[in-house]
């Protein structure tokens, strides 16, 4: 029989020797799909709910502007989006390959898929250029129970010669909607995460930072993008995102064609065109995201979770009170006065003694923040017996002891500025410019990855006993140069990779001991930090007032048993307030114990007791951000354990101007419906009594649907509710 070559059948061999691979990317409820189309290109076709029926994942259209031959600008809806050729919008990736050429175009060359455990699967889409022997390998680090993705890109070349990124995001996202909100975050010190909303207007929006350290100073790395309209706490549609590295970052969100987003996170290139020899790996960093379509509530739950389970340091475990000595003492003290204060952190009933900045330097002495920084020697003068006398001091009182270090610093004024200038990070020939008196070290300069591990390491020998470090970074990259780095292009690349290398190795030696990420308040807030250190400081502002609003706004992103809420002199409210406004977090104090009124006194020791009976329930449980302190009077706030058997709810009455009483009930969430609970009011100052009647009892049901009435008002400031089920 002769073969009759017809025209339908030579169709059906087009179509199926173009047959598209999908891939996706599934977790609990959502799906990220991704596409070959007919040239082999990887598209991103979708991230949302996920469909009943998997086989209707290829019946997704992928951008209806790809028309090639129209006269509109043509746009595929790329898994990671490569310059040069077709796209002429903002870039993932952006090359000059060993011969000088800046195209690069990639296709599909395979998938493999490694289920790590029961909850983890880990998709590898690798892509290579038609040309180049230059390869992209696509990671998305699937997180099935916390609905949450991991995605990051590792790029590698066979070239002749070297090549040039010139732009290395770790991810792209293209979203379709017919509006898009942005919610960002811009800080400064003591005003941190000041939140603003906003539609994406037609270009590009960029977040971004060059500060090289303390790289939130300005800006947040962590965002929520609502789609349609801006979500609510309980509705639409919303992606949350966290670029997962500590340096320079830079978030474009580019609107175009009317209905599409994308989202591109990564490294800033800014200064850093990053040569990659043959046969070297460049690993992204990676870009944290969630989706979900009930509101900005789940996507904060989502990324909470999944921080506690996987990513920050002890994530699960318990986490220690502290008495710090910074706000009641600064650089004014002496051994005396610290034995004194570990014997008011027993008597507090808090766990550590935290000795904050001041403790060293001699020739220079730490007397202020103008000298001694890098001569990490106790200072003989205010410490007679030395740190290590403090430690076992702090063990006969019965509390634990740590110790505040800023290692990656420097004064002008130090020893170590005059015996190494060359581990400082300046331009030779130019003026120096300082923040907070100080210069940051070279931490490209494996020398000084060496010196700074040797100092906390000679800080653990010295204090057997050391139970708390506290990480400060109060200065900025000014002058970005390092005198040894061959190549300056890679400077703020290296800077994060020696002080990774440096936390690797602190963490490999001493696993346990918890440490606080702090930069001159919360100017480093990253999940990438957040490997190494069990806590942040969110601000120097420690204002209740002001807390309760720079507390709320973390909390879309960073879960509270990561946050370190101190009570301090600062505000002049009473003392239960800035209890109530600290234990929605990790509770801790800066006061002087021995200046407390008795009442105040005996208040605290009892807020420390019944903060240990619910603290597990913060630390571990959801989280559900009830009325929000801009548009209501009360802000109210609650944290349910798992088994909904428990919960406590913080209300405050933020309202500035005079009102009278609160008399719209807060509905609950996060409770058991058929369960039926008790709420009493906890926390009480001595002498107060609660209008609060704990013998009624509610079902979960009456307390999400008609809520509860916490009876905050302009007298009772601040109530605490704990909620138990029967
Ligand atoms: C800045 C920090 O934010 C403060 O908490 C305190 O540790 C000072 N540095 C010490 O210099």
């Amino acid at each position: 029989m002769t073969y009759k070559f017809t025209p339908l059948l030579l169709i059906f061999v087009a179509m199926n020797s173009f047959a598209q691979k999908t891939i996706s990317i599934t977790t609990k409820s959502n799906v990220l799909v991704l596409e070959t189309d007919k040239d082999n290109n990887l598209l991103s076709t979708y991230i949302g709910k996920k469909l009943e029926n998997t086989a209707e994942y290829p019946n997704i259209q992928p951008l209806d502007k790809y028309k090639p031959g129209s006269d509109d600008l043509l746009n595929k809806r790329e898994a990671y989006i490569a310059s040069g050729s077709l796209n002429l919008l903002e870039p993932s990736l952006s090359v000059t390959h060993g011969d000088g050429n800046k195209s690069t175009v990639l296709t599909f060359a395979s998938v493999e898929e490694k289920q790590l455990d029961d909850n983890r699967k880990l998709t590898i889409v690798r892509l290579t250029d038609t040309k180049y022997k230059f390869d992209v390998a696509l990671h998305y680090l699937a997180y099935f129970k916390e609905d949450v993705i991991e995605q990051w890109a590792e790029i590698k070349h066979n070239e002749k010669g070297t090549v040039v990124l010139n732009k290395y995001a770790s991810a792209n996202l293209t979203l379709s909607g017919r509006k898009f909100f942005l919610k960002n975050h811009y800080s400064g010190a003591v005003r941190e995460m000041r939140s603003e909303e906003q539609q994406l207007l037609h270009g590009i929006k960029t977040i971004d930072s060059k500060l090289g350290t303390r790289t939130n100073l300005l800006h947040s790395s962590s965002f929520m993008v609502s789609i349609d309209q801006p979500a609510t706490e309980d509705m639409g549609e919303v992606i949350a995102g966290s670029l997962e590295w500590t340096g320079n970052f830079k978030l474009d969100f580019e609107t175009f064609d009317e209905y599409y987003l994308r989202i591109t996170a990564g490294i800033n290139n800014f200064s850093s065109n990053y040569t990659l020899k043959a046969g070297e790996n460049f690993v992204t960093p990676r870009f944290v995201y969630t989706y979900s379509s009930s509101g900005k509530g789940l996507a904060s739950r989502n990324l909470q979770n999944w921080a506690r389970n996987y990513q920050l340091a002890d994530g699960k475990g318990e986490r220690l009170t502290i008495l710090n000595n910074w706000e009641t003492t600064y650089f004014d003290f002496n051994d005396e006065k610290l034995n004194e204060l570990t014997k008011d952190t027993k008597k507090l009933g808090v766990d550590v003694f935290l000795l904050d900045d001041g403790w060293f330097g001699n020739k220079y002495p730490r007397n202020g923040a103008t000298s001694g920084l890098g001569d990490w020697q106790y200072n003989k003068q205010k410490l007679k017996n030395g740190i290590s006398s403090l430690g076992k001091e702090a063990t006969a009182n019965g509390v634990k002891f740590g110790i505040w270090l800023e290692p990656e610093m420097v004064n002008p004024k130090s020893e170590l500025y005059e015996n190494h200038p060359d581990w400082i990070i300046r331009q030779p020939e130019r003026k120096e410019f300082y923040m907070r008196n100080q210069l940051v070290l070279d931490l490209t300069n494996p020398k000084v990855q060496d010196f700074i591990f040797k100092t906390v390491d000679d800080v653990f020998k010295e204090v057997p006993e050391l139970a708390f470090i506290k990480w400060d970074c109060n200065s900025l990259i000014y002058n970005a140069n390092s005198p040894t780095l061959k190549n300056q292009d890679h400077f703020y690349i290296e800077y994060i990779r020696g002080l990774n290398s440096v936390l690797e190795k602190i963490r490999k030696k001493y696993p346990k001991t918890p440490m606080m990420l702090c930069a001159g308040g919360g100017s480093r807030v990253d999940y990438a930090a957040l490997k190494y250190f069990t806590e942040f400081w969110p601000s120097d502002n420690t204002n209740p007032f002001d807390r309760i609003f720079i507390q709320w706004e973390y909390s879309y992103y960073f879960p509270s048993i990561a946050s370190d809420n101190h009570i301090t002199d600062m505000g002049n409210q009473p003392i239960k307030f800035k209890t109530d406004v600290a234990m929605m977090g990790k509770l801790g104090y800066d006061v002087r114990v021995n200046e407390l009124s008795k009442n105040d006194l005996l208040f605290s020791q009892n807020a420390v007791r019944t903060y240990n009976s619910f603290k597990d329930i913060v630390w571990h449980g959801q989280q559900y951000r009830l009325q929000d302190p801009y548009e209501n009077k009360i802000a109210s706030i609650a944290y349910v354990n798992d088994a909904k058997d428990q919960a406590v709810v913080f209300n405050y009455h933020v309202a500035t101007l005079f009102t009278n009483g609160v008399i719209l009930p807060i509905k609950l969430k996060g409770l058991d419906p058929t369960k039926k609970y008790k709420i009493e009011e906890i926390n009480l100052y001595p002498g107060t009594k609660s209008p609060i009647d704990s013998t009624k009892v509610y079902s979960g049901d009456f307390l999400m649907k008609v809520g509860f009435n916490p009876e905050a008002n302009s007298y009772r400031k601040s109530v605490v509710l704990k909620v138990t089920a029967l």
